[in-house]
């Protein structure tokens, strides 16, 4: 028999995998990104399996990197908030990263590191089949959207992937630094939420 290469045999392995704990299994086996290296913890997604709403952020903090769990730092905090001003609470929903390690000193993820793990957030996203899916930031907007639009052109707009609604909003850590722009994301927070009314 023809021997897989590593990154290959996990792919395989995610498509026939039937829940999240098992995509879990396989990141916690891959070597295919060195993030996985440099980090102390894998950050995989938490919340709810059949969650409505899914949420997907950019890659895990210093925070992130020691609970294990996403958005658990400052922006996770204002993250918090932005949802429960539009009655959502985080255990209803499914949140994760497009990248489940910290990248040292928080740098952006680049390409490369992106393409990788893509894979594996697409088979979350088949797996929980969410009606609907929060974007945040630019990073998780572009790459799931496959496009290269800033965050300030693309946030607010409804977008499909795979048939499910999409909107891409600011991060929070980027809301941190520019508190002017907070007007906007609270439009969008209200889009979302007459999406969901309608739903
Ligand atoms: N920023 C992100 O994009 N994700 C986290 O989990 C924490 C901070």
């Amino acid at each position: 028999t023809t021997k897989l290469d590593a990154n290959e045999q996990a792919f395989q392995e995610l498509s026939n995998c039937k829940n999240l704990d098992e995509i879990k299994v396989i990141i916690e086996k891959f070597d295919g990104c060195p993030l996985k290296f440099t980090a102390k913890n894998l950050v995989f997604g938490t919340g709810n399996k059949n969650a409505k709403i899914m949420l997907i952020g950019e890659a895990p903090g210093a925070e992130e990197d020691l609970t294990g769990i996403p958005f658990t730092g400052q922006s996770g905090k204002l993250l918090d908030l932005m949802l429960k001003s539009i009655g959502l609470d985080r255990n209803e929903l499914y949140i994760t990263n497009i990248i489940p390690w910290r990248p040292p000193g928080n740098r952006t993820p680049n390409n490369v590191e992106i393409k990788t793990m893509l894979p594996f957030i697409k088979r979350q996203i088949e797996l929980i089949s969410p009606r609907l899916i929060i974007l945040i930031g630019g990073i998780a907007a572009n790459s799931i959207l496959q496009k290269n639009e800033g965050i300030t052109k693309i946030r607010g707009n409804w977008f499909n992937f795979e048939k499910i609604e999409v909107i891409p909003i600011f991060h929070p850590s980027y809301l941190l630094r520019n508190p002017s722009l907070k007007n906007l994301a609270w439009k969008d927070m209200l889009s979302i939420k007459n999406k969901i009314e309608k739903a």
